[in-house]
């Protein structure tokens, strides 16, 4: 047997079999993905968001399932947040997963002088506000049961300047900030606090990021060409799946002593500089 063949055998097939996961911005783009591996890997998954049909539809589509359920919850409500936690763990009994995905990424605005205030706010209470309530109320059942595992997604943008708007770039610090902040105090009752930080895959959100001049009148092949071109990684595409991938693995038992940390699904893209043209 080769090793590849070994490192397969050994992985269970359903990596989440028997777990409760709570899917924030699940109605779309890089959230339906998670949904939908996790239901494969054997979770039973509440979604919410703000986009009920979009909700109901994912729900749809993975066949009825009654271990896939939709709530309705924006994140930047409090009440909304700790009804979701509420239905979750009255529908499937339990929480061990949490994930905090949902998040905006803003208008572009490239003259700070021009910048709106209350554009600020809005990026901020759903990207941070939003994350540390998903914590806040995750919590609230995973103390008691000292386990659990609560993953947000966080960018590229938090760790280098010069990637999205001002708010979304410091939102997304915020969020690893956040991240550390509540690994350092859930270590305690052996929960796990991580992010993923993804560089660009295309979905509604990461549109909103192309600069208007690479924007073609094919939108999506506008953005392959322009992501692909500034990428470090060449010949591979990131795809919202792979970033599931990554937050399936965090949010497993295969990570059970991983935790505070931010991990980069970039493909070296903020390790590296080819501003200086020494490799291009
Ligand atoms: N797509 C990328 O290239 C990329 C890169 C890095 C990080 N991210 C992060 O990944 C996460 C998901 O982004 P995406 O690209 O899938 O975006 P998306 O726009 O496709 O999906 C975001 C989802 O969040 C939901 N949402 C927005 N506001 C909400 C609220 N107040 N309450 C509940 N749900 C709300 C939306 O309805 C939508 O379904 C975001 O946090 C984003 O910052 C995305």
């Amino acid at each position: 047997m080769s090793t590849k063949e070994e490192t397969q055998a050994s992985l269970p097939t359903q990596r989440l079999l028997g777990k409760v996961a709570l899917v924030t911005g699940g109605a779309t783009g890089i959230g339906e993905n998670i949904v939908r591996l996790f239901h494969k890997h054997g979770a039973k998954v509440c979604l919410v968001d703000i986009q009920d049909n979009l909700g109901q539809q994912v729900c749809e589509k993975l066949g009825g399932d009654p271990n896939v359920c939709y709530f309705h919850c924006d994140v930047t409500k409090e009440d909304d947040v700790s009804r979701a936690v509420d239905f979750a763990v009255e529908k499937f009994g339990t929480l061990d997963i949490m994930i905090n995905n949902a998040g905006i990424s803003g208008s572009p605005c490239k003259d700070i002088r021009n910048a709106d205030l209350a554009e600020f706010d809005k990026v901020f209470d759903i990207n941070v506000k939003g994350v540390f309530l998903g914590m806040k109320h995750a919590s609230r059942v995973m103390i008691p049961k000292k386990k659990g595992s609560i993953v947000s997604l966080c960018s590229v943008a938090s760790a280098l300047g010069g990637i999205g708007p001002h708010p979304y770039t410091s939102s997304k610090y915020a969020v690893l900030g956040l991240t550390k902040n509540v690994a350092a105090e859930l270590g305690l009752h052996g929960i796990r606090v991580n992010c993923v930080s993804p560089y660009a895959t295309p979905t509604n959100l990461a549109l909103g990021h192309l600069p208007e001049e690479e924007r073609t009148e094919d939108a999506w092949t506008g953005f392959r060409e322009f992501v692909g071109r500034n990428a470090n990684l060449q010949g591979v595409e990131l795809t919202a799946e792979d970033v599931a991938n990554s937050v399936l693995f965090l949010a497993s038992d295969e990570a059970k002593y991983i935790s505070g940390d931010n991990l980069m699904v970039d493909g070296g893209f903020t390790s590296v500089t080819h501003s200086l043209r020494v490799f291009r």
